[in-house]
């Protein structure tokens, strides 16, 4: 068979280094869920036998399914629905693409609003509306924030601001030089309320929350938990790796950056857990989840910390960080669609998509209220930002990971697969090549089958 011509037609823009191609994909994985979902869940879950458990799923279906999409995007050089298009013309695997644009969507409707309550709360803190609060106050600013009818939607329009900004300078100068600058600010942010939080007298009880070693809180939904989050994490399933992995240097190894961008995305979860847990429980407070633990009980106990004001402000920066660099990522899958597929140009495809995007998430973020029209509609027995976050996570990711496994492994030549990991004969990691091969067509495709029968209830562990 013919070497297919997969390379662009059209000049695109790449990132322009390594390190640039690491950032970015960091940027995409690093986001809300390090700071409100995976220490919690780490720390609820048997600690250091979580931690176990979450490194066997990223090693044996999250990284190599970042793996496939990364090679479909960077040997095709096009959006994700195109990349299909190119890869096998004519066929009904762009169905892929298609759905992680859709996904990207779904996502972005609840995602932005809570981002738009993180931005609210870098305002709120920087302005000192959060020093010394008591407990009711902080529900109070909680509920204010999150269910009244205007501000939540204004932080929210904001957000898209942000973000279209960013996307409309384009692939290098936005989101390249985005991830660089502020990747490095959080890392230091966050390593500064560690030292805070270190010398703390709750320090041991937090980092016991976090570490110690439970193996008999496991079972099979703490297993399917630790998937779900690998998968969430690493932004997989949606056509995010498949876009940036087209913007991805010629000379990047595929088989390393997941490796590289994955374990320091554990990083990042980690230090945000031992920055929060040790305060938590100085204060003798209980450790929770989502929004409870970040918009109520962080304020709550930094405050009363010496320096606790400078150091909420820091936190709610760094927050806002993770989510912003998220965000362009999956902003950039409909993006890159539009201006590639229906030759929009790039500032209207951002325009257009957001606006969409605003629109919608607007229903999500009224569903928070219980006393608004739509915060009373349910489908499906969900609310508008709960049926979001559910169809997204628990059937379109895994569906789209599953299929783009078996794709890589069923559909596509081995030689061509390995001669692009391998950077045409440049690399000669072939034993690492194999492994992941095995891993990916035997391995991952079982484990994404059994979450998304669970995620649908069909099986329960
Ligand atoms: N990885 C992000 C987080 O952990 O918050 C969420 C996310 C970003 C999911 C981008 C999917 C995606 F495409």
């Amino acid at each position: 068979m013919a070497e297919l011509n997969t390379k662009p037609t059209k000049k695109r823009e790449i990132f322009s280094t390594g390190l640039a191609v690491f950032f970015a994909t960091l940027g995409s994985a690093v986001g809300l869920g390090n700071i409100w979902k995976f220490p919690y869940v780490v720390g609820s879950n048997g600690g250091g036998a979580f931690l176990l458990i979450y490194f066997i799923c990223v090693i044996f279906v999250g990284i190599p399914v970042m793996v496939c999409e990364l090679y479909i995007g960077r040997k095709t050089r096009n959006n994700a629905v195109g990349t299909f298009k190119k890869l096998k013309p004519g066929s009904a695997w762009k169905g892929i693409g298609g759905m992680g644009v859709v996904t990207a969507f779904l996502i972005m409707f609840f995602y932005s609003d809570v981002s738009g309550w993180v931005y609210s709360y870098v305002f709120k803190s920087i302005t000192g509306q959060l020093n010394g609060v008591t407990p009711d106050i902080a529900k109070a600013v909680f509920e204010k924030t999150s269910s009244g009818l205007t501000l939540p939607i204004l932080w929210q329009g904001i957000v898209f601001i942000v973000v279209a900004a960013i996307l409309i300078a384009g692939v290098k100068n936005g989101i390249e030089r985005i991830t660089k600058t502020l990747l490095p600010i959080l890392f230091i942010l966050i390593i500064i309320c560690n030292i805070r939080a270190f010398t703390l007298s709750g320090a041991g009880d937090g980092l016991k929350f976090l570490y110690s070693v439970d193996f008999t809180k496991v079972n099979g939904g703490v297993i399917l938990a630790a998937l779900g989050l690998a998968f969430f994490k690493l932004s997989l399933g949606m056509g995010t790796m498949i876009t940036y992995g087209s913007y991805f240097t010629e000379d990047n190894n595929l088989l390393h950056t997941p490796l590289k961008v994955a374990l320091s995305d554990i990083a990042v979860s980690l230090l945000a857990g031992m920055a929060i847990f040790p305060v938590v429980f100085t204060f003798k407070m209980e450790p929770s989840s989502g929004p409870g633990l970040l918009f109520t009980t962080i304020p709550l106990v930094f405050s009363k910390l010496p320096l606790g004001n400078l150091l909420l402000v820091f936190f709610f920066i760094l927050t806002a960080i993770a989510a912003t660099t998220a965000m362009i990522s999956l902003v950039e899958v409909p993006v890159a669609y539009f201006s590639e597929e229906k030759g929009m140009k790039r500032t209207n495809a951002v325009i257009f998509t957001v606006i969409i995007m605003f629109v919608i998430g607007t229903l999500a973020t009224l569903s928070v209220n219980p006393s608004s029209f739509v915060g009373n509609i349910q489908i499906l027995g969900y609310g508008f930002f709960d049926l979001f976050d559910k169809v997204s996570s628990n059937i379109l990711m895994p569906i789209g990971g599953l299929l783009t496994a078996i794709f890589i492994g069923y559909f596509i030549r081995k030689d061509d697969l390995k001669n692009e990991l391998m950077n045409n004969g440049t690399l000669s990691n072939t034993v690492k090549f194999d492994l992941f091969y095995f891993i990916m067509r035997y391995i991952s495709p079982i484990l994404l089958i059994i979450v998304f029968l669970s995620g649908l209830g069909i099986i329960k562990l």
